[in-house]
């Protein structure tokens, strides 16, 4: 536990309220992969009677604290929901000002991702998006490939279905030429063929603003993820709700179908 508060030495005050719940998380529990639905922008900037832009850039702003903090703490993998493909249905403007947004992120960004070892990949098809995002992408990608600290996967013109019909075509069209009978299709197999194929399932799925759904996020690996929702909105997520929803993971029994400890070995039942 004590590693934990040396961490954060500098960045959280002692004795505040983060540095309270910071004591109650236990190190050797952490999710190895981390997934965050960043919703409710819209619903801030309403709230305040703002355009919806401003409601995405200070959810730009809570996205990298929450990087940063997700760093510190030493969770290898976060996986961010940044743009589905069916945010394509939304005004122009708006799709526009969340692509300056993200142009801007990566511009600001990259300094800290390197500052920080931290790796950026892509997931979805950010090949659809326009000629100056891909670049700067790319750049980002390439110069923080060889950090190790934590993986930030960010998914942009994602979704889980898109995922998997982008994975069956691929594995198709391999099945077609090496004659691999139906058979040799497996779990793990098409788990290969996903984007995320060298990551673990999260283990831990937030959604903020309440919403009790997936959005077609992450489909596939999800199957035995905790899920975890607050009604806290996106651009009000601090570090603090950040470690209570670890806090509340920590406190989750996976059973994955199995019994849980106390079942499994009666001896321990009073
Ligand atoms: C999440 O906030 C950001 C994106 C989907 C890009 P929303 O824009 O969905 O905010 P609400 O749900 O309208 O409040
Ligand atoms: C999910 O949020 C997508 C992202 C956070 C990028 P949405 O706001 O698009 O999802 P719905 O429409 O509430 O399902
Ligand atoms: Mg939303």
């Amino acid at each position: 536990m004590e590693d934990l508060q040396k961490k954060f030495e500098g960045v959280i005050k002692p004795g505040s309220r983060e540095a309270l719940l910071l004591t109650q998380i236990r190190p050797e529990r952490l999710p190895q992969h981390v997934a965050i639905i960043m919703d409710g922008n819209g619903r801030w900037a309403l709230r305040r009677r703002k355009p919806r832009v401003v409601g995405h850039r200070a959810g730009a702003k809570a996205a990298r604290r929450i990087v940063e903090t997700a760093a510190r703490l030493g969770i290898p993998v976060l996986t961010l929901y940044a743009f589905s493909t069916e945010n394509w249905k939304r005004p122009q403007e708006e799709i526009e000002a969340l692509m300056s947004l993200l142009r801007e992120f990566l511009r600001k960004e990259l300094e800290t991702l390197k500052r920080h070892d931290i790796r950026l990949r892509i997931i979805g098809r950010w090949e659809e998006l326009e000629e100056t995002i891909r670049q700067e992408l790319h750049r980002a990608m390439v110069e923080t490939a060889a950090n190790r600290r934590m993986q930030l996967v960010v998914a942009l013109n994602y979704s889980g279905r898109t995922e998997l019909v982008d994975a069956f075509r691929r594995l198709y069209r391999e099945a077609r030429e090496s004659g691999l009978p139906p058979e040799a299709i497996t779990e793990a197999l098409i788990t290969r063929y996903l984007e995320t194929a060298d990551l673990p399932d999260p283990d831990l799925l937030i959604r903020t603003s309440g919403e009790m759904r997936v959005s077609n996020f992450l489909l596939w690996q999800i199957a035995y993820t905790e899920l975890y929702v607050t009604e806290t909105l996106w651009p009000d997520f601090r570090p603090a709700h950040f470690f209570q929803a670890l806090i509340e993971y920590q406190k989750r029994e996976r059973r994955y179908g199995g019994l849980s400890a106390v079942e499994r070995s009666p001896a321990v039942l009073p």
